[in-house]
């Protein structure tokens, strides 16, 4: 297992726990952590024991406070594109062929809202704050926040976090249908394995299909991913894990995916 200056990586079993670690500066997200994050995903990618990815932030204040502000300054256009289009953490997250979870511990803004946006699920304790901040700084959110935002809550709530920059709480994330559920702060870590666990326990070849699938609806225009669902549909036909599915229904008992 790599080990990593900006964040902490544990197998917890079939789950992977990915923990960006820059407490001090409220997790934001510098050159080091996104290429650091990126790498993470990659070595996860190749190890066919974790079977879903946790991803949340250090300390018990920020899930990710956004772009390491520090590093804008004096940074050309030039520069910043090339940091930008360089492969983002958000791309090896959406990208990413296991389910990706982000457990939202606490402010989650900026670049840290758009990490979240490309993970599959997000699970938010009742102190987190999420926002678009990046108005405020004569900016806008450049790693997929005007995209991701809005193909999940829709264009006018996207738009009053983005030209307002206003922080909204969880609650009202929730309502949104920003995140999946809302928990008190102390069960986070509890519910998140718990949901982690449960999605691990499914066929990975499965997961990765209907992960494919869904990604596809925002993604490209109704017929075509009609057609493609049936496609994946019928890969998993493919699969040790569907006969073994089929049959442990068939025979009353609980299905053993081994992800062939
Ligand atoms: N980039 C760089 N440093 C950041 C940061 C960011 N996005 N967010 C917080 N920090 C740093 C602060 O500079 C401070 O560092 P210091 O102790 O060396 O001065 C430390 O993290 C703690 O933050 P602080 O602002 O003191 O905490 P707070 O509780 O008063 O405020 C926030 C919390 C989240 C409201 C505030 O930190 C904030 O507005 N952060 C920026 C959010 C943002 O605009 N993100 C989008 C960036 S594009």
């Amino acid at each position: 297992m790599s080990s990593y200056e900006t964040l902490l990586l544990e197998r917890r079993g079939r789950v992977a726990f990915i923990t960006i670690n820059r407490p001090d500066k409220l997790n934001a997200l510098n050159i080091k952590t996104r290429a650091e994050g990126a790498a993470a995903f990659d070595e996860l990618r190749e190890d066919d024991s974790v079977r879903v990815v946790v991803i949340t932030g250090a300390g018990e204040k920020a899930f990710v406070a956004g772009a390491d502000i520090a590093e804008f300054e004096g940074r050309t256009p030039v520069a910043q594109r090339d940091v930008m289009t360089s492969r983002s953490l958000f791309t090896a997250v959406d990208t990413f062929t296991k389910p990706v979870i982000a457990m939202v511990n606490g402010y989650c803004l900026g670049g840290g809202c758009e990490l979240a946006l490309s993970c599959d699920l997000r699970v938010a304790s009742e102190t987190a704050r999420f926002g678009q901040p990046e108005i405020n700084l004569g900016i806008i959110p450049g790693g997929g926040g005007t995209q991701r935002l809005t193909r999940l809550v829709g264009e006018g709530k996207a738009m009053e976090m983005i030209l307002t920059g206003d922080m909204i709480d969880a609650q009202t994330a929730f309502r949104i249908g920003l995140v999946n559920l809302v928990v008190p702060a102390a069960d986070l870590e509890g519910k998140t394995m718990e949901i982690a666990n449960r999605i691990a326990e499914k066929s990975p070849i499965a997961l990765r299909m209907a992960k494919e699938a869904v990604k596809l609806a925002s993604r490209s225009n109704l017929d075509e991913g009609l057609r493609r669902e049936v496609d994946l549909f019928a890969l998993c036909f493919s699969s040790e894990d569907k006969d073994e599915g089929v049959r442990a229904f068939l025979e009353k008992r609980k299905p053993e995916f081994k992800g062939r």
